[in-house]
């Protein structure tokens, strides 16, 4: 028999996720301020082709057609970001009420059309004029964040019952505040520790202000994940395999689940004392209802002398001459399935969700149609582990595909193709791809 999405229940959750970033445009419009992504593209040599999202794919003024086209396609959940910059033009003080409005005929249009929204508060665009006082590196930014958080739970909590408070934290703080190659594009150790306590006090707190206004609201937060494998079985491989691992895929979970960071492998994050206060330990922790895990492939790890601090370096897929997508990341779907094992291990893990999958291939146009065979099966052997994992007793409760139309891939920008709808970025036309028809048929009702 081939896949059905019934032996997955009929509670399942499945989904399309998106970025208000990688889609909406619209940067300036009706009164939004600037954000660290708007500064980011403008300095020179930082995106791929020296693109930028400044219209992107117009979902600002296109939301009403493509949320049809979801629609249509049986997507009935929507997981999309708020751009913090657009209810607060200056990150705090006077709302925007232009912004609320956009949020709130979003939100309206989604649910006439019978699609659950699920809001993701934070997807990478910090107001600009926060990362001025000094952006994740600011204590400060946990209460501005609050803030935030508080003002679209009020505004939009009578509709939205689904929240996840970040995207991602490993990524914004890694590749934004160490290697710089992400926004706002700072580098070192100490903007890194300091980003990234202050990102996992505000995925608590953000969560605990949810809650409190809307104690029937379902509330996660999500995590980048990769299982990570040594490069041989010699010690050193094995122990660089460990600290790679505590990176990329514990960093942020463990002090969630009230487990600390995990200084044991990595003996670095020890100095994140430096910006610890009396009760952080207690205040990192929090029971979500849900944990999202993003999973795109695996890493391969090796010992290396000349990476500061972590002493290990991944073995590039294309050194290893494996299959790969776009991004040139390896093809390797069964990651998913090892990531749901690992995650599901954890005491007190609540249940997960697939919050990200899906991979970018060279799509091309013949005939008005997008044949994307690749796509089509790297989606379906991934929900095949994802149902190996639900086999062995993992709970996992939903899936989302990223991404619903092709977009600004960050640093990438245009170039690597991660959509179910090709869209044209000179004309906007969207082309349903094989891969979408593939997914709304095996949503059909
Ligand atoms: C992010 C998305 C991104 C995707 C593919 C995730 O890291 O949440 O914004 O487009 O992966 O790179």
């Amino acid at each position: 028999m081939g896949l059905t999405k019934e032996s997955f229940g009929t509670d399942f959750i499945w989904g399309v996720s998106t970025a208000a970033y990688q889609i909406e445009g619209g940067y300036l419009k009706d009164g939004k301020g600037f954000s660290i992504w708007d500064d980011f593209v403008r300095k020179s040599g930082k995106i791929a082709k020296g693109e930028h999202a400044d219209v992107a794919c117009d979902f600002y003024h296109r939301y009403d057609d493509d949320l049809k086209l979801m629609r249509y396609m049986n997507i009935r959940h929507h997981r999309f970001s708020i751009s913090w910059s657009r209810i607060f033009p200056v990150g705090r003080g006077e709302i925007n009420q232009a912004g609320i409005d956009y949020y709130n005929r979003l939100i309206d249009h989604m649910l006439s059309l019978g699609i659950t929204p699920w809001v993701t508060l934070y997807h990478w665009d910090l107001p600009s004029s926060l990362e001025i006082k000094g952006g994740w590196t600011n204590r400060d930014v946990v209460e501005w964040f609050g803030d935030y958080v508080a003002c679209c739970v009020r505004n939009f909590g009578d509709r939205v019952k689904h929240w996840m408070v970040l995207n991602e934290p490993m990524v914004f703080t890694g590749a934004g505040y160490f290697l710089g190659i992400h926004a706002p594009g700072r580098r070192g150790l100490n903007s890194f520790l300091a980003a990234t306590h202050h990102a996992a006090l505000a995925q608590a707190h953000g969560a605990r202000i949810i809650k409190s206004l809307q104690p029937e609201s379902i509330v996660g937060t999500t995590f980048s994940t990769s299982h990570i494998e040594p490069f041989s079985a010699k010690d050193r491989d094995v122990q660089a395999a460990k600290r790679a691992d505590a990176l990329l895929n514990r960093l942020f979970v463990e002090p969630l689940l009230g487990l600390g960071y995990p200084t044991e492998e990595i003996k670095t994050l020890r100095k994140m004392e430096k910006y610890m206060q009396a009760d952080d330990e207690k205040n990192l922790k929090f029971d979500m209802d849900f944990v999202g895990v993003q999973n795109y492939t695996r890493e391969i790890v090796a010992h290396s002398y000349f990476i500061p601090y972590l002493r290990a370096k991944l073995v590039t897929a294309q050194d290893r001459q494996v299959p790969v997508t776009t991004m040139n990341w390896e093809v390797y779907t069964e990651s998913l399935y090892h990531i749901l094992k690992k995650y599901s291990a954890y005491e007190n893990m609540p249940p997960l969700m697939v919050t990200e999958n899906g991979a970018s291939f060279p799509d091309e146009v013949t005939r008005g149609k997008v044949h994307d065979p690749a796509r089509t099966q790297y989606l379906q052997d991934a929900i095949t582990h994802m149902q190996r994992a639900k086999d062995d007793g993992v709970d996992v409760r939903g899936y989302f595909v990223w991404t619903f139309l092709d977009n600004f891939e960050w640093a990438e920008g245009y170039d690597p193709r991660f959509g179910l709808v090709h869209v044209d970025f000179e004309t906007q036309r969207r082309i349903i791809k094989d891969s979408g028809k593939w997914y709304a048929d095996f949503l059909r009702e």
